[in-house]
């Protein structure tokens, strides 16, 4: 009976261990630092969808947009409003939070992700009593470009 008490207390303490490791174990989000037009209203949006998420943001602003995107290799196929950097990756358009951490996690060989255009219900772009666009997030680079994850406004389909 003592064996099994002591062995239980062992578990217990074995298991506070692990928590608190894992919990050393998460890094700190990276700041995110967006450029955006300062007409921009939809940007906003999505910069308040990264701050929700736990992300810190940077805004910065300007009316010569493009600069940046050729500045940091965003192909014009895959142009949106804003663009921004995170953890040494660019970032184009409505990318949602849970793609960027997944981003950040897998570290994949990539310039960044990207959501083209700007599809109705991705963060910051959500029109009420519109119907939400399925869209693609895009993982794009020196190696090409490839469908990272499939949303409809913050849900992965
Ligand atoms: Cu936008
Ligand atoms: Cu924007």
């Amino acid at each position: 009976m003592l064996h099994r008490r002591r062995f239980l207390t062992f578990l217990g303490a074995a298991s506070v261990g692990l928590v608190a490791r894992a919990a050393i174990a998460q890094e700190p989000l990276p700041k995110v630092v967006v450029t955006k037009d300062p007409s921009c209203g939809c940007c906003s949006g999505w910069v308040d969808h990264l701050r929700q998420a736990g992300f810190s943001a940077d805004v910065i602003e300007t009316s010569e947009i493009n600069r940046i995107k050729v500045r940091l290799g965003v192909p014009q196929d895959l142009a949106s409003c804003h663009t921004a950097e995170v953890g040494g990756y660019v970032l184009e358009g409505h990318v949602p939070a849970d793609a960027i951490k997944r981003l950040l996690m897998e570290k994949p060989q990539a310039k960044g992700l990207a959501v083209p255009g700007m599809p109705v219900g991705s963060p910051g772009m959500e029109v009420e009593g519109v119907e939400n666009d399925t869209y693609d997030v895009v993982l794009f680079g020196p190696a090409g470009q490839k469908t990272f994850a499939r949303y409809r406004g913050v849900q992965q389909v």
